[in-house]
């Protein structure tokens, strides 16, 4: 859940903080309310007022936004637009499209206008109930296949591929779990949450896929909802600071869920109490993958080898060469 941290722009909007139910004000530019395009007006026309008006908003990927927004309103391609640059908008065509431009010039996520992200080659429906999956995060599912190969090299006594129970700890809209579940078949995944809007998320995306059988949704705090023991526990948990809420970019701090990224005072307040938790619910010889802060790593690491001092503890970096991930093997 790497989150850009930037500074808060002047842009602004009344809106209800849905997660916390207390009410920001905003105050919405009026032309970016009114903005309207001709009546009668062309694929080529419409993307290019949409792309200005993006621009003049602030959006820093004005022309991709214009593209994929027009796109997912006709129901084609971004190639598709640039081989019919002058074919005509229908009226209600018009219509949905500006109503899109109007909410992406506002900054709402390009994922929540279109409803699904994708993540890992897979494609997860998304809204605002829910985190949208981040590209970082694939490092974590990454690292978790790679573990798994582990236990699945350590067939039981017949000779079988064992069974894996996994831990996927605020699965948000399930794309830890319903990944790790398509990518390997003897995967079993426990997937909580705190927050049953997410689950309800959670739950069309695990139905998409067809692991139903594979991945049980359950509501509650961190691993308590977890009926027996677990050999993985993966987790991209809320991790940043309450004195970074402020600052963080617009698209994320309007219009995420604050329960999905505010980690507490220092941000670690989750991650914590998952590890002071973990040792009642992890098996002997199990791995436990945390994604964490940039400049986490270290307090992290130090917390994890004082819940489990015997354990091999390494702080994995992303490609940015950032702290990323805090894996640890018991
Ligand atoms: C950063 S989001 C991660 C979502 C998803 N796993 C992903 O990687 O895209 C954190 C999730 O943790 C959930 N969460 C917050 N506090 C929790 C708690 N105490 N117990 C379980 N889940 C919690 C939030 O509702 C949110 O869905």
């Amino acid at each position: 859940m790497p989150v850009n941290v930037r500074p808060a722009t002047s842009q602004r909007r009344e809106q209800d903080d849905q997660t916390h139910g207390n009410r920001a004000t905003y105050i919405v530019p009026l032309d970016v309310l009114k903005w309207r395009l001709a009546r009668k007006t062309t694929v080529g026309r419409a993307l290019a007022a949409a792309r200005q008006r993006l621009k003049e908003a602030g959006c820093e990927t004005a022309r991709l936004d214009a593209e994929v927004l027009l796109a997912h309103t006709l129901g084609v391609s971004r190639t598709w637009l640039y081989a019919h640059p002058e074919r005509e908008l229908l009226p209600d065509e018009v219509a949905r499209f500006e109503s899109l431009v109007v909410r992406r010039a506002q900054h709402e996520p390009i994922a929540y206008l279109v409803g699904h992200k994708s993540f890992y080659g897979l494609d997860f429906v998304v809204d605002r109930r829910v985190l949208i999956p981040r590209p970082e995060t694939e490092i974590l599912v990454e690292r978790a296949i790679e573990a798994l190969s582990w236990f699945r090299s350590h067939n039981d006594d017949a000779g079988i591929a064992r069974k894996v129970r996994v831990a996927d700890v605020g699965t948000g809209c399930g794309a830890i779990a319903v990944t790790l579940a398509v990518e390997c078949p003897e995967v079993y995944v426990y997937a909580t949450d705190i927050s049953q809007d997410a689950l309800d998320v959670a739950a069309q995306n695990v139905w998409r896929y067809g692991v139903g059988d594979r991945v049980t949704l359950l509501q509650g705090d961190l691993l308590t909802p977890i009926p027996e023991p677990v050999e993985m526990i993966i987790a991209n948990l809320p991790y940043v600071p309450e004195s970074d809420w402020a600052t963080l970019a617009p698209d994320i701090r309007q219009y995420e869920p604050r329960l999905a990224l505010d980690g507490g005072p220092d941000g670690l307040a989750l991650i914590d109490r998952l590890l002071t938790q973990a040792p009642s619910w992890l098996l002997p010889q199990g791995v436990i993958l945390l994604e964490i802060g940039h400049d986490q790593g270290e307090v992290v690491r130090q917390k994890a080898l004082h819940h489990f001092p015997w354990a091999r503890v390494d702080v994995i970096r992303d490609y940015a060469d950032l702290d990323r991930i805090v894996r640890i093997v018991t």
